[in-house]
């Protein structure tokens, strides 16, 4: 049984196979090939487009989605094996992965770090317990990497620059008002390496370098596909020539848990905000970004209204890479 927890997991080949089908999904959306199958989406934490993307997706193909929010309208779960559970959480995972693999065909969970010790987080602990306890597979809709988001930001890429190895793409740090999960940054990493594309990563300063298991395997799958990955804290050498403009904000890991004293930190830093300025310095880039954003924080109003931002492509792309993603671990063909 094959769970999509990272795509550290699948090869560039069987991803390739997935944006191929999700961009037969997109031509001819809805085809009842999982009629009768189901999905439980479990939110730890809110979402606006992986919740209405997950939902759509499966009633477009024909089945049901199941949305639970533990500690909310479901019971609090709790992860740790062997815990005694004199805490807030009446169920452990053990039953509640086992109850949910009887009932449904695929089990979805968006758990994001504790922002406590990242450390700790840096195992990504709850999703592969889940997947330990779980007897379907498994899709990671958010812990410390945003897999499901890569296929997206994938397939946008390849829509707007054709292929993707040896171009130019830089993932930006922009600013805003707290430290965030560095999941999307750490999955533009893996996405944009594991398909060789020429990376430069913008940073304010070195302490916000992304975790080196990111950063050493995004640096392996480059070298790899014939790409390379570079950091930098020089604006106007980062935009020059891009092809691709991500841009992301994330907490500096040595502050983790420490949020003052990263506000501090990231208080000189605004000025990493996307804007025409910058834009115009590159190849005539595309610009995404996953969303949510905040507009003339991360990028300009003129940034995210040009013809070249490609965020809600990125958006709708989520409907057709995950419904290729379900139809794929559940071993159903598109034909
Ligand atoms: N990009 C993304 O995952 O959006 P949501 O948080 O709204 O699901």
């Amino acid at each position: 049984m094959q769970h999509f927890l990272t795509t550290a997991d699948w090869s560039a080949q069987a991803i390739n196979q997935l944006l191929a089908t999700a961009s037969e999904l997109k031509a001819n959306p809805c085809q009842a090939l999982l009629r009768g199958r189901s999905i439980a989406l479990l939110f730890l934490n809110p979402s606006l487009r992986t919740r209405t993307s997950f939902e759509l997706g499966m009633q477009q193909l024909g089945g049901l989605a199941v949305v639970l929010q533990p500690g909310q309208d479901a019971w609090g779960i709790e992860f740790r094996p062997g815990a005694v559970m004199d805490g807030d959480a009446e169920e452990h995972i053990a039953e509640a992965a086992g109850v949910l693999s009887r009932y449904c065909d695929l089990i979805a969970l968006r758990a994001f770090p504790g922002f406590k010790d990242w450390q700790q987080d840096r195992e990504d602990r709850l999703i592969r317990t889940l997947a330990r306890y779980s007897v379907v597979p498994v899709i990671n809709m958010e812990t410390i990497v945003h897999p499901c988001q890569e296929l997206a930001l994938l397939m946008t890429l390849r829509e707007r620059l054709g292929t993707l190895q040896g171009k130019r793409f830089l993932l930006t740090w922009t600013w805003h008002p707290r430290p965030l999960n560095t999941a999307v940054a750490n999955s533009a990493l893996l996405a944009a390496s594991k398909f060789g594309m020429d990376i430069t990563l913008l940073l304010p300063d070195e302490q916000y370098l992304l975790d080196e298991q990111f950063m050493d395997l995004a640096g392996r799958q480059a070298a790899a596909g014939g790409g390379s990955l570079s950091v930098t804290t020089d604006i106007q050498r980062a935009y020059s020539g891009a092809e691709a403009v991500y841009a992301k904000s994330w907490g500096a890991l040595p502050f983790y848990g420490q949020p003052e004293r990263e506000f501090e930190l990231r208080a000189d830093y605004r000025h990493f905000i996307v804007d025409q300025e910058k834009m115009n310095l590159t190849d005539n880039a595309v610009f995404s970004h996953c969303l949510p954003l905040r507009r003339n924080i991360k990028a300009t109003d003129e940034v995210m209204d040009a013809d070249y931002c490609a965020a809600l492509d990125e958006a709708e792309n989520r409907l057709h890479v995950q419904k290729a993603l379900m139809l794929e671990l559940l071993g159903v063909k598109y034909q």
